[in-house]
């Protein structure tokens, strides 16, 4: 079943009723201010910082779900409704969201009226613009009353849901002609301010949330629309909230537009105050002057498309596949820029008062973004590197405010060094930008131990080497890419994080998992060493990494797949010996990524484990049997119940190494068929059983052990993201930037057909035409001329090469 279509053409998603199984959402802004928004209206805005800088309130795990937003209400002759169906959930005529990039637009008819409500993020504005069109499409002249509707977040958003003694208090506002200051803290410490205004005179206005809904009432029985006249009430303390009136006159036919402004504003601390307690304003109403008009409206949502349009050019397929070609063109690039921008703060699923910007997860977030904005992907590598410690490990958390490490988390997660190597190595693959590896990063971000980025790079590369354990392999510390495989933790104490809580110190628990990305990741180290001239580093290098492939022949392999771990008594995880969890899919991935067991059969033998044994339709489940008792010590991935999250569940994140480890040994059929399993587009039919969005990845599928198999949980900000982007571009469709050149190297299913890839990197252009009859490797031509091998050289700035691949 559907809820709704894409709208390629638009670059939409059209949500056709408000009916979905879960709110549906998008993300608005790309630099520093954002906002989420549902299907419905619901959500929030912030700038930068989703827990220090909250500007709305919004209130999770609420009943009903998706309660609090940008409402806007209209009064039609007493009838009262929104065009987002909520709050009011009186019935339209007809309703439509539609979701694109970096904006929504909300649709509502009732009574021969029309409102359409336009929410975007302009470019480089810290302000989230409503853009409310009322149409009267009846044959009589109408009378409305339109009010808008917001509710402030005192700022600080944990605070603000926890320290009600205090907060009840210092609630403050402003009016001033119409517009509504927000200056809560104002008076002390804080520098900044929001402000909520109209380009249109107002017939009145509310600031204090009890006058517009009335004491205890909810959103949907708020009194000032009903009665269809503002109280002009200006908040002390309690709940301050935005709302204007606009009282609308419109003939048959008429349509009239409104532009309401929403900005975070600061000053400096010593220019605060235009007279005694008053707030300086001079830039908030500089900003409401800046949206005076509607036409200047027009011309900001027509910047923030020529921004999506410049953006998502950059790599481009046509095919006879639709679905295919929204999830590359559209909604997969989009979906790594919102995950590089959030990372794991604010969706409808993380509070945005949780996590920071995670090391690993940031790391692997740029794989999926370096194309995108790589000047900005270098000034992350070089915030991230700064978090690094002088032993390579890392913190595992950083604050995007403060850049600062995170001491709450700490680190000790020890695949966090390895993804910086791979975070750089694809951007200096994108860029050519080798100068990167000079520039001078702190260690802790204390300048005084600031060495060059090339230098913590051979930190992290050392890291594995220097905590290695009895086998040979890795110490997995508090735990790898898998959060909930804590080998070290033994937690008995209900509540207590298993990610930091004290851990026993072992020196025997071992991860082949890190093993398989030490042998993945380690070539480019050796890589960047070469071309750097130091060929003794290159060799060291390389040795180590076949030392590594050693090692998991040796150790981590069980008979028929990898094995996962050895935990802290020195037994296997992840084995047939194991009662459950025997085989796991992380190490099947990342140890072919590796390049083990490619001569003699058992990558082969590992990949047809998988399928035999994790494959569903909906996905390939992380582990199997599913774990039905808690193992203290196995840690938290055997307290989820069989087949949620790590313990069983289809986690879309690690799929798409399996997808590679196919192309890599030729197995395009299963490649394909597995990225259509967990791909959003193609569970678009089934979004009953999904649930939720079918225009981006959820973190995980429920696997097969689950009551509700085939169900999506977390969407939006998930490693996922970029992992599917980066299968599916570098490949399945097989285009991939090397050092010294473009990789064309299709490994796609033959139903496929032919296709065109157009991809610009360093400057030049790439038209990629590929006749693809699904399976064996591509040979090459380029402007005519046929090629050794299947790497393209990267033409100069400006060029257009043409490359001709027969599959
Ligand atoms: C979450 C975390 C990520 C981790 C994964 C598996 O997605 O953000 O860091 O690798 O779970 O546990
Ligand atoms: C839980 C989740 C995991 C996530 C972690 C973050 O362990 O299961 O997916 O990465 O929390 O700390």
């Amino acid at each position: 079943m559907q809820f709704g279509h894409f709208d390629d053409e638009a670059r939409e998603y059209v949500i056709t009723t408000p009916h979905t199984p879960y709110p549906w959402i998008n993300y608005l802004g790309a630099q520093d201010f954002f906002g989420l928004v549902s299907h419905m209206g619901g959500g929030y805005c912030f700038y930068r910082d989703a827990k220090m800088r909250r500007l709305t309130r919004y209130r999770y795990n609420n009943i009903p779900v998706d309660d609090g937003g940008r409402y806007f209400s209209i009064n039609d002759g007493g009838d009262v409704w929104s065009p987002s169906y909520r709050p009011y959930k009186t019935e339209l005529d007809r309703f439509e969201t539609r979701h694109g990039m970096g904006y929504t637009r909300i649709t509502g008819a009732r009574g021969g009226v029309e409102a359409s409500v336009l929410l975007f993020v302009p470019v480089d504005i810290n302000a989230e613009i409503h853009q409310v069109t009322l149409t009267n499409t009846s044959d009589a002249a109408k009378s409305l009353q339109l009010f808008s509707f917001i509710e402030f977040c005192l700022w600080n958003a944990e605070d603000d849901q926890t320290n009600y003694q205090r907060n009840l208090n210092i609630g403050e506002v402003e009016v001033e002609d119409g517009a509504i200051y927000h200056k809560t803290e104002y008076r002390e410490r804080r520098d900044h301010y929001a402000v909520y205004g109209v380009n249109a005179p107002v017939a009145g206005f509310d600031t204090d949330r009890d006058s517009f809904l009335g004491y205890g009432n909810g959103f949907d029985e708020a009194v000032v629309p009903h009665t269809g006249k503002a109280t002009n009430s200006v908040a002390s303390g309690w709940y301050p909230i935005g709302s204007h009136q606009l009282s609308v006159e419109l003939e048959p036919g008429e349509s009239k537009q409104f532009t309401f402004v929403l900005g975070y504003l600061e000053n400096a601390a010593d220019d605060k105050w235009e007279a005694p307690s008053v707030v300086n304003k001079k830039g908030g109403r500089e900003l409401l002057a800046h949206f005076a008009t509607n036409e200047a409206t027009d011309a900001e949502f027509a910047k923030l498309n020529a921004y999506w349009d410049n953006l998502l050019g950059s790599y481009m397929v046509e095919s006879g596949d639709d679905k295919l070609n929204r999830m590359v063109n559209i909604w997969n690039q989009y979906q790594c820029m919102v995950t590089y921008n959030m990372s794991r703060s604010a969706s409808y699923f993380e509070t945005g008062i949780g996590r920071g910007m995670g090391f690993r997860d940031s790391n692997q977030d740029l794989l999926g973004f370096v194309h995108l904005v790589p000047e900005r992907a270098r000034e992350r590598i070089i915030d991230i590197a700064s978090t690094q410690f002088e032993d390579g490990s890392a913190y595992h958390q950083y604050q995007p405010l403060t850049k600062r490490g995170n001491n709450a988390i700490g680190s000790g997660f020890n695949d966090d060094p390895l993804w910086l190597i791979a975070g750089v190595a694809a951007y200096i693959k994108e860029t050519g930008d080798f100068a990167i590896l000079d520039e001078s990063v702190p260690f802790d971000n204390d300048e005084s131990k600031a060495t060059s980025l090339m230098d913590h790079l051979k930190r992290s590369f050392d890291h594995p080497l220097h905590n290695m354990g009895p086998h040979g392999l890795p110490l997995i510390g508090r735990a790898d890419w898998n959060d909930c495989l804590n080998l070290n933790c033994f937690s008995t104490t209900p509540g207590e994080s298993f990610q930091t809580t004290e851990n026993q110190a072992g020196g025997v628990a071992e991860s082949v998992f890190i093993a398989g990305m030490f042998c993945a990741i380690g070539p480019d180290y050796a890589a960047l060493a070469r071309r750097r001239g130091d060929e003794a580093e290159a060799s060291r290098a390389e040795a180590a990494v076949s030392a590594m492939k050693q090692a998991v022949v040796d150790h981590g392999w069980d008979g028929a797949w990898f094995r996962r771990a050895y935990d802290y008594y020195g037994n296997v995880v992840g084995g047939d010996e194991n009662a459950e969890a025997k085989i796991w899919i992380e190490p099947q991935g990342y140890c072919i990524m590796g390049g083990v067991g490619l001569e003699d059969g058992k990558a082969i033998q590992a990949l047809d484990s998988v399928r035999e044994r994790l494959n569903t339709p909906h996905g390939i489940v992380l582990l199997n049997p599913a774990f039905t008792e808690y193992h203290v010590e196995l840690g938290e991935v055997s307290s989820y119940p069989p087949g949620y999250k790590e313990n069983a569940g289809i986690f879309c994140h690690n799929n798409p190494w399996i997808i590679i480890a196919e192309t890599i040994v030729g197995r395009n059929e299963y490649a394909w068929e597995y990225y259509k399993q967990i791909t959003p587009a193609y569970r678009e039919e089934i979004s009953e059983v999904h649930r939720l969005e079918p225009y981006v990845y959820a973190q995980m599928i429920a696997g097969k052990d689950a009551q509700r198999h085939g169900e999506a949980k977390n969407s939006w900000l998930t490693g996922t993201a970029s992992w599917n982007f980066v299968t599916v571009s570098q490949y399945l469709l097989g285009v991939r930037p090397d050092y010294d050149g473009l990789v064309v190297d299709p490994c796609i299913g033959a139903e496929v057909g032919e296709f065109t890839v157009r991809r610009q990197v360093r400057g030049a252009t790439y038209e990629i035409h590929v006749t693809n009859s699904g399976s064996g490797r591509a040979s090459l031509t380029v402007d005519g001329e046929p090629i050794e091998g299947n790497h393209v050289p990267y033409a100069p700035a400006g060029a257009t090469v043409k490359v001709e691949a027969r599959v």
